[in-house]
């Protein structure tokens, strides 16, 4: 292996660029076998890139013990795996440029691994098995160590099985040191929808259900207890029927008997509290497996500052809707009173809760439902970059339609038809070369919304859309993402909704040598 220079792999992707090789990366992806060597999470050219990362030079050290835990959930005891016996974990922060040295002690009866949600670091910390790492085995312990260098919210959780639908997860918030914006308070808020060791589920047997189609869903249950009407249907943990307009149809799967904010459900939900008048920084987190949340605070309207930890033209707004994975940044100047933050369980016919108290006042019954609901939510689509993030005008010199195919009946979630090979995870790989703007063009062929995740980038909706890593793709509609090649290695493109993604609607973006 060569030493790289910065100079050199910059050159090597300007030498590259032109109509031809974007001829020449069409024709590779989703049909095609890798045309030559890819880079490698080890190669000398991830440590030369980290080399040049933007740091501090200061290290912060953390350890994260991840173990089968109970919790308390509202009244109720659930076992479970979670990160230091807490959820969500205890939140990481950091300022941007320093580097982060993460111990994982894995004292779980699996393998397990720590993926860094939205953070574009070097490809062999990326905690993605069998890819980027081995699987940290039960008793052993690993230490993730790289730089952190853009400010934003973001969050953690393992990449291995299903296991990111227990209560494996916890914010990471890097801080800009240069914050332009001004707030009294922050508080970060992650949503999640629950089954994990409620009647004996957990996540590995609802996906065993699924995939095995309704003839093992058990017996049919009808409608959610006290729904009736137009509620889903369930069978076991199956939903069906579960329709949502912002989401343009089926909005997902799995019957979720609770819905969290913070780790407390809407009939024992958390209080904020704050001064009336305060300035409040909200940094929403979407930690769900299935579920995307449509989130407002009552009585109040929010004006949306940053998705995935990017800033956007400022943008005020009755709500957001988050998939799975996805983050928003919203400020608010709170009223004086007791106010729900409502996270609608989307097409779901549930919420989670939390209560904002800034005064004297009944706190909100578990069932509110704040006008806002009805009122202006934002999709990612409409919003715009922020100028300091926005990419260059520049044509793309590769570009991948990446086709989200499958059914739920057949639950055969794909990529261009073809389902992840853990075994083989090159195979089938979509290419690109350091240095390039690379386009992938998401083209939704199925019946359901699907929030595409790619890692170790930070892509931008075309257009001048916002900066983002996880973005939701309506049914029968394409979104078209740019991202700049700067980060060689081998790369997870995939659906977050979990069970999708072990389905197989998983591929790899993998740079070539
Ligand atoms: Cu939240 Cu593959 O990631
Ligand atoms: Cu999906």
């Amino acid at each position: 292996m060569p030493e790289f220079s910065r100079r050199s792999f910059i050159g090597a992707g300007a030498a590259v660029s032109g109509l031809g090789l974007l001829a020449a990366c069409g024709r590779t992806g989703a049909a095609g076998s890798p045309s030559g060597a890819l880079v490698t999470p080890t190669d000398a050219i991830v440590d030369a890139v980290e080399k040049e990362r933007a740091g501090t030079g200061r290290e912060r050290a953390f350890t994260l013990r991840a173990a089968e835990s109970e919790l308390d959930l509202g009244g109720r005891t659930v076992r479970t795996w979670s990160y230091g016996n807490a959820l969500p974990g205890e939140e990481l922060r950091v300022s941007a440029g320093d580097t982060l040295k993460a111990t994982l002690e894995n004292r779980l009866p699996d393998p397990t691994s720590i993926h860094w949600h939205g953070l574009a670091l070097r490809n062999d910390m990326d905690g993605v098995p069998p890819v980027t790492q081995k699987a940290v085995e039960p008793g052993e312990d690993f230490t993730y160590r790289f730089i952190v260098d853009t400010p934003g919210t973001h969050w953690f959780h393992p990449h291995v099985g299903t296991q990111i639908d227990r209560g494996l997860y916890a914010p990471i918030i890097v801080d800009d040191p240069d914050e332009p914006l001004a707030y009294d308070e922050e508080w970060v808020v992650m949503l999640d929808d629950w089954l994990d060791g409620v009647d004996g589920t957990t996540p590995d047997a609802v996906l065993e259900e699924v995939r095995g189609g309704m003839d093992h869903g058990g017996h049919g249950e009808g409608g959610i207890d006290g729904m009736g009407g137009d509620a889903p249907m369930r069978m076991g943990n199956t939903l069906m029927g579960a329709s949502s307009e912002l989401l343009g149809g089926d909005a997902g799967d799995i019957y979720y008997p609770m819905h969290l904010v913070d780790g407390r459900p809407a009939d024992d939900p958390r209080t904020f509290t704050a001064e009336p008048g305060a300035r409040l920084r909200l940094r929403l987190v979407n930690a769900g497996g299935d579920t995307a949340y449509r989130v407002v605070l009552g009585g109040h309207r929010m004006t949306v500052t940053h998705t995935d930890g990017y800033p956007v033209e400022h943008r005020e707004v009755d709500g957001v809707v988050l998939g799975m994975g996805e983050r928003y940044d919203v400020l608010v100047t709170l009223e004086d009173g007791v106010f729900p933050l409502v996270a609608l369980a989307e097409g779901k016919d549930a919420t989670a809760l939390g209560v904002v108290r800034t005064g004297s006042g009944r706190a909100p019954g578990k069932d509110v439902r704040p006008d806002g609901l009805d009122g202006k939510i934002v999709h990612a689509t409409e919003l715009k970059a922020a100028p300091e993030v926005r990419l260059e005008q520049r044509s793309p010199e590769a570009e991948h339609t990446i086709e989200l195919t499958g059914t739920m009946g057949a639950y055969d979630w794909a990529l261009n038809g073809r389902r992840f090979d853990h075994e083989d995870p090159t195979k089938g790989a979509y290419e690109c070369e350091q240095g390039q703007r690379v386009r992938l063009v998401f083209k939704n062929s199925t019946t359901m919304w699907h929030p595409m995740h790619l890692h170790g980038h930070t892509f931008q909706i075309a257009g001048g859309g916002p900066r983002k890593d996880t973005v939701i793709v309506l049914p029968g509609e394409s979104v078209k993402v740019d991202f700049e090649a700067d980060n060689p290695g081998q790369w997870l493109v995939h659906c977050h909704n979990i069970y999708h993604g072990e389905a197989g609607m998983m591929g790899l973006m993998a740079y070539t040598a």
